[in-house]
């Protein structure tokens, strides 16, 4: 197992030399604290109480077999865009104002008129959750509103999209994938309505399903298990406008990722403009997220809110994408990655903490409301290192690189 092996190597390497132990009385160094080998000590903390988004992500590391950690964490094709996602980000450093009051600082939001405690929500994230807990959507809805925030459930979450809906008071936002004619959309859509859901989510950057080539080298079978596939790539801006009439719900276009569609899905109805590139999984040789925000963002032109997702890690990440203009931000790898640390729990810590790092990233630049962000905090910079998804978590990224294979070595036996 490999939890076991990492920490015996753990063991073996603070095992201190003789020498530089007698060097070290010498010197008067200061003794380590740590009564346990293992640094981290991530087998004995429970999923609620993980104290870094690093042990977060390390804990979904040593837990998911290989081939399901690189359905996660992989990309299309040369994973490009997957890389941009993060280098876009790493290529902006913030500024800081010092000598402000910020003992109170207000992270809150707003989403189609709902009050968000804070500006980070679960992405969609479709047959994955359900994958690595059985009661994946769900557990991700009662996490969600049980920071404050909300959420997007998928068309394929488990157990279904009612007892999503049916575990919340606060109205989530459903999000659509096509997957057969128009009997069939309005089958869903009435049965969205019918569950309460506030808002439809059209997901447009899906017509063709992109080629991850970690999957079909590592003999995934990613199927979705319902309808047919074929239906996405017909779909138009006018089927946008049929189904938000007959929804009769806000709309929400996910995928966007230039300015002429900024202004068309505004044209054909829109009221939330979403920013992504699916997290690098769909067109490879895209731009990174950030990259467009604030094309998109100046089309939309104040006619509708505008989120975004694509590599957000970090609570740095997040403030990044609300100076370029978006009103809130969502996460998807991070959010599998939670899932699967520490099930509902985990999910409800991991954005705690994203809301710890927003709060205090904010403190750190003087800034006591989301409000007061805007381009002039930004600063673009050199890119250090060599952006990934993991590059934002070194802890993480270490373990990755000591892995054997490059579709992940040996984890996952347990
Ligand atoms: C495993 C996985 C499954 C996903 N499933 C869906 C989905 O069902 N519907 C959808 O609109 N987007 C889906 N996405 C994309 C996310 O909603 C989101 O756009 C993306 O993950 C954001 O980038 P990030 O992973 O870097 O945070 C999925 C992403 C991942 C990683």
């Amino acid at each position: 197992m490999a939890v076991a092996r990492d920490q015996k190597s753990a063991r073996k390497k603070s095992a201190p030399q003789k020498s530089s132990r007698a060097a070290g009385k010498k010197a008067g160094a200061v003794k380590s604290t740590k009564k346990t080998a293992n640094p981290l000590g991530l087998e004995k903390k429970a999923p609620g109480r993980f104290d870094t988004l690093q042990e977060i992500a390390l804990a979904a590391h040593r837990k998911l077999p290989p081939e399901v950690w690189d359905h996660l964490m992989g990309g299309a094709d040369s994973e490009m865009t997957l890389r941009r996602n993060r280098a876009g980000l790493d290529a902006l450093a913030l500024r800081q104002r010092v000598l402000v009051d910020v003992r109170n600082i207000d992270l809150g939001t707003t989403l189609l008129g709902q009050k968000l405690a804070f500006p980070v929500f679960p992405a969609p994230v479709g047959g994955f959750l359900g994958k690595v807990h059985h009661e994946g959507g769900t557990a991700v809805a009662r996490a969600a509103v049980s920071r404050g925030t909300t959420a997007f459930i998928a068309t394929a979450a488990k157990p279904s999209l009612e007892a999503a809906q049916a575990a919340v008071k606060t109205r989530l936002i459903f999000q659509l994938y096509v997957r057969g004619d128009r009997t069939w959309i309005e089958g869903i859509l009435d049965r969205v309505r019918k569950a309460g859901y506030g808002a439809l989510c059209v997901t447009v950057d899906r017509n063709f399903y992109g080629r991850r080539e970690r999957d079909i080298v590592s003999g995934l079978p990613v199927k979705e298990g319902f309808g047919d596939q074929s239906y996405q790539a017909s779909l138009n801006w006018k089927d946008l406008v049929w189904m938000k009439e007959r929804v009769g719900l806000p709309l929400v276009a996910k995928g966007i990722a230039t300015a002429e569609d900024a202004e068309l899905a505004v044209e054909h109805g829109a009221d939330v403009v979403y920013v992504s590139n699916h997290g690098g999984r769909q067109l490879d040789h895209a731009q990174g997220s950030i990259e467009v925000l604030a094309e998109v963002v100046k089309a939309a032109a104040g006619r509708a809110e505008v989120l975004a997702d694509g590599g957000v890690q970090r609570g740095t990440d997040v403030v990044k994408m609300l100076c370029l203009g978006a009103s809130a931000v969502g996460v998807g790898k991070l959010l599998g990655l939670a899932l699967s640390a520490g099930g509902e729990a985990g999910v409800a810590r991991m954005l705690e903490l994203m809301e710890l790092e927003v709060r205090t990233a904010l403190g750190l630049m003087g800034v006591t409301s989301i409000k007061q962000l805007g381009p002039q905090w930004l600063r673009a910079v050199p890119v250090l290192g060599t952006p990934s998804p993991v590059s934002a978590y070194p802890l993480l990224e270490a373990a990755v690189r000591r892995e054997a294979s490059p579709l992940g070595g040996q984890r996952g036996a347990r």
